[in-house]
Formats: structure tokens, sequence, C-alpha cells
């Protein structure tokens, strides 16, 4: 464990332009609850902070298409994503919004300071502008026809037919979203975060400070650093945001990535308002921030540099253990093709069934490359793993314990080595399971849990008590005396993955949920002890 005091967890806040889905669940989500269960299993503490990203363009253009406010679609969204966490067992101590007046209040305190800090360099720049809405134009709010492809439709940034990165000069036909109006280029002031200055640190910070991140992150932030960092602008000619606080920002609101990673700290206020600085402004404080690939920069690069610059003296991660993508069926998830598998659909289909799911996302994780999930895959772990070893495992245990000795943990009559043998393993599964807990290694850790049943399995079959109960009642007892205690452990070794399975087995075992401290320890369940039905 780490010399830390406590430990700050975050997730990716989602944006609130639809629901979230198993490739949101597989990167961030899942991997930090089980993260966060664990450290409070160790008695560590912990926060857990997330909330709803309620600003950005595509929650303006998705207003625009449904005809209503971009204040409805976030309400809409910020309440079923918050729903889906908790059905999911993902327990935060805090799911706020970047809507909220202590996020707009903080947010726009943080930019004031560094603008007068003296921290930013202002530029005016040309931008597209759309004569006849009276507005500038996000890039997303420009569409044309690709160059790459010929695809109509494809936007300013990027044409979804062809996947290309694309900027709204290289657009053929480019016209207004909004009107359908050519749009004119305009002078516009902004305000930037010289990133460039802030290189050497960079480097030195992440390149030769951290070189025990995920290969993924760290070979990301060293082509960004080695590339060169350019000055990024940190506000926008939006009128949907956090409005820009100083002199000149009539009309613009903070860059949705300025304001989105400040709710963090938001959120963290607005639970402990008394008491949050320890958690962002002491060297005691490991923060861990959980996401995709698609943040890293911004929570590896530009999030920092906004933290250094701001001083004062706001801690920086400690780690970011950023995820690859889960692809459905083959093919990219996709919010706007419907291309996904969304957490409140899956609980209609399977209801009470949030554990097969975090299995499957946890087992087949993006943690090192992009990862497919299959619904035949989802049918072969539910079946062949959490059914046919880890449930039937413990079925047998409580069963044949049932059977024979009504219910009640047996005495330990006549022990034989195969008993001592089999747990004996135990402490090296806890050991590997808790290396790679710490090291963000899940899948790995999951696996070592599922060991654990499977060396319960074993024993069973090899054991043979419904044979032996013919004969020997005491070597019965011994037996099922031994698979009580396996199950006893494995309520504590499955409780970070699968916490709604681990409650059914807690209340089958008739136990409160077990501290990890009696992991890989002896006589977990007392003879004498009696069970649930
Ligand atoms: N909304 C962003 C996304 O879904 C994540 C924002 S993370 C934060 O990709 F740090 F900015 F909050
Ligand atoms: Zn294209």
């Amino acid at each position: 464990m780490s010399d830390f005091k406590r430990t700050l967890v975050t997730c990716a806040l989602p944006y609130a332009n639809g629901p979230v889905h198993i490739g949101h669940l597989a990167g961030v989500y899942v991997p930090a609850d089980i993260y966060v269960r664990y450290l409070r299993m160790r008695g560590n503490d912990v926060l857990f902070v997330c909330g709803s990203d309620e600003h950005g363009v595509p929650i303006t253009i998705k207003a625009k298409k449904l005809g209503c406010t971009p204040q409805d679609v976030v309400d809409k969204y910020h309440g079923i994503i918050k729903q889906a966490f908790s059905d999911f067992g993902i327990k935060f101590d805090i799911y706020s919004r970047t809507s909220s007046a202590t996020h707009r209040e903080t947010a726009s305190e943080f930019f004031k300071k560094l603008h007068d800090d003296g921290k930013f360099i202002e530029k005016e720049s040309e931008q597209y502008y759309d004569e006849e809405a009276g507005s500038f134009l996000a890039d997303r709010y420009i569409v044309g026809t690709c160059p790459k492809c010929g695809a109509e439709g494809a936007y300013g940034d990027q044409c979804e037919k062809c996947g290309s990165t694309l900027s709204p000069d290289e657009l053929i036909n480019p016209h207004s979203a909004i009107s359908g109006s050519q749009p004119v280029k305009r002078a516009t002031k902004h305000w930037y975060l010289p990133l460039d200055q802030y290189e050497s640190w960079l480097s030195e910070w992440i390149l030769d400070g951290h070189k025990e991140w995920k290969v993924n992150v760290y070979g990301q932030c060293k082509s960004w650093i080695d590339g060169g960092l350019q000055p990024r602008a940190v506000s926008r000619d939006l009128d949907w945001g956090v409005p820009v606080p100083v002199e000149g920002g009539e009309g613009k609101v903070l860059y949705v990535w300025f304001d989105a990673p400040i709710g963090y700290i938001s959120n963290t206020k607005e639970l402990l308002p008394n008491d949050w600085e320890k958690w962002w402004k002491s060297e005691d404080t490991k923060l861990v921030h959980f996401i995709g690939k698609d943040n890293i920069v911004f929570h590896c690069i530009v999030f920092p540099a906004m933290l250094k610059a701001y001083g004062d003296g706001y801690i920086l991660p400690e780690n970011v253990p950023a995820n690859e993508f889960l692809n459905l069926e083959g093919d990219k998830i996709s919010t706007s093709k419907n291309w996904a598998v969304w957490l409140h659909e899956y609980l209609q289909e399977f209801p009470s069934q949030q554990d097969i799911l975090r299995y499957v996302l946890c087992a087949n994780a993006p943690e090192t490359k992009d990862n497919d999930f299959t619904w035949k895959d989802f049918q072969t772990r539910n079946n062949s793993e959490l059914v046919a070893i880890f449930g039937n495992f413990v079925n047998r245990a409580v069963v044949l314990t049932h059977k024979y000795f009504g219910g009640v943990v047996p005495q330990n009559l006549k022990p034989e080595d195969v008993d001592s043998e089999t747990l004996a393993q135990i402490p090296q599964i806890k050991k590997d399971l808790e290396y790679y807990i710490e090291n963000y290694k899940f899948r790995e850790a999951l696996k070592e849990a599922m060991n654990l049943a499977r060396l319960g399995n074993k024993y069973l079959t090899d054991t043979e008590p419904w044979k032996v109960a013919k004969s020997d009642m005491d070597r019965t007892a011994s037996i099922l005396y031994t698979s009580l205690q396996i199950c006893a452990n494995l309520a504590i070794a499955f409780a970070p993955f699968l916490p709604f399975s681990t409650e059914k087995l807690n209340r089958i075992l008739n136990v409160e949920q077990l501290p990890w401290d009696l992991f890989a320890t002896e006589d977990i369940l007392k003879s004498g002890h009696s069970l649930n039905p």
C-alpha cells in the first residue's frame, strides 16, 4: 500500500448529451469502482468524485435538433446517467454537475485568477461567423462535403463517414448548420493557456518522473510533449457555458475542456464545503484520474498545467490509468449512430443482473488495447465462468452443508493433507490480487478471484463429499468445513468486483461484509455458525 494518507479518485465527467453505455462502464467507471471498493475494504480514506459534464457544443446541437434548451437536454441526461451509475453499484460520494452554482463560481474564479496573474495570452484570430444567425460557429456547426471521401454532411472537425479529422477550411462547400448560409471569417479575441511554457516542466514531471504510468498513457504524453506544445484557447464564442468573467468576455464562455476538469474540484467543494482543501492541496493525498484514452491529453497535460499555473498548493495526479476503447460486435460504439448497449436498456433486458455485465466488462476490459464486446462472449463468460465455476462451487458447498449438517458449519473432525494444501494456496492468490488492483490491472485481479473459485471447485471434485458421506460423516464434515472457508474467502475476494453477488453470498453465509484483513486467514466461519438457506 502507498504512503499517502488518503486517496482522491475521480472518473471522467460524462457528457450529458446522451445516456451512458457499456464502453463508458468498461473503460472508466467499473475499474474506478473496483479500485475504490478495494481501498475502502482495506480501511483507506477515499473520496470518489464524479458528475455530469454539461457544457460543450454537442449539447447545444442536440438542443437545437430537439427544439429545446441546452438546460433541458442536460437535465434529462444528468438524471438518466446518475440513475444508471447508481443501478450498477458505482458508488460515488458525489455525482454532481457542471451547471451547478458551485461549479460556475469555482470555474469562474479559477479563470479569473489565472487571467489576473497574467497566466494567459490574448490573441485575435479569424473564426467562422454566421451573419444570418449573428453568431460565431464552432467547428461542429459547420457542415459540408468531406474532402477525403466525398460524403455529404461532414462536420468542420470530423467526417463521421470515413472518420477523418478535418478543419473547417478543408470542407468543400461549407455552410452553417444553424442557418444554412455560407459562413464568413471574422476576427475575435480569445484567451490562451501557453502550454509551450510548461513543456520542460511537464517533461520532467511525466517523462522523467512517471515512467510507471501505463504504456498507452506515457506514450501519448511523450508524443504530445516531443511534438511541441502550442498555446491552447480556453474561451469560445458561445452562449452555453460558464461566462468569461473578465473584461472583453461578453458573449464568450470558458472552453468546455477548461471548465470540466475543474468540476472535480467543484464537486468536492459541494460535498465538503469546509473540508475540501485537504483533498486537493495536501501532499498526503493521492490523486488518481480514471479516464478513457481520448481524455489523456486533457488530464495529463492541460489540467496539470492549469493547476500548476494556479499554484496555491494544488496537487497533481499520481496516476492516470486511462483505458483504450471497447467496440461492440466489431464496430466502434457511437452515440450519434445509436450503436451501443445503453445501461438503462441492459437493465430492462436483464433486471438485477448488473454483476454479469460488471464481470464481463472487467474480464474483457480494454486495458492495453481496444477490445470487442460480443453477446456470444457475454453468454460464455456467464455460463462457463460465473455459473459453472463461482456459482457452482458456492451452491455445492452450501447445499451439501444443508443436506448433511442442517445448514450449520460442521467441525473440522478429520482433516487431511488435501485440505491444508488447498487452503495454503489462498495467501498467494490474495497477494497477487492486491498487487494487480493496486497497479490498475483489473482483468488480472479478477482472474485471481476466479482462480480462488476454481480452487474450490477442484477441491470438491477431488474430495467428493457426496460419496464420502455414505461411509464417513467425520470426513464429510472436514470437507464441508474447508469448502465453507473458501466460500468466505470468495465473499471477500469478489466484493470489489461483484457487489451484488457478494451481498447475496453474504446473506447465504449469514455474515456482514467480511473485512479484507480476514482474507486468507484461518477459521473465518466458525463451527456451529448457521447458514441461511
Ligand atoms: N466529458 C468528457 C468526455 O466524455 C470528459 C470530461 S472529463 C473532465 O470525454 F475532466 F473534463 F471532466
Ligand atoms: Zn469522409
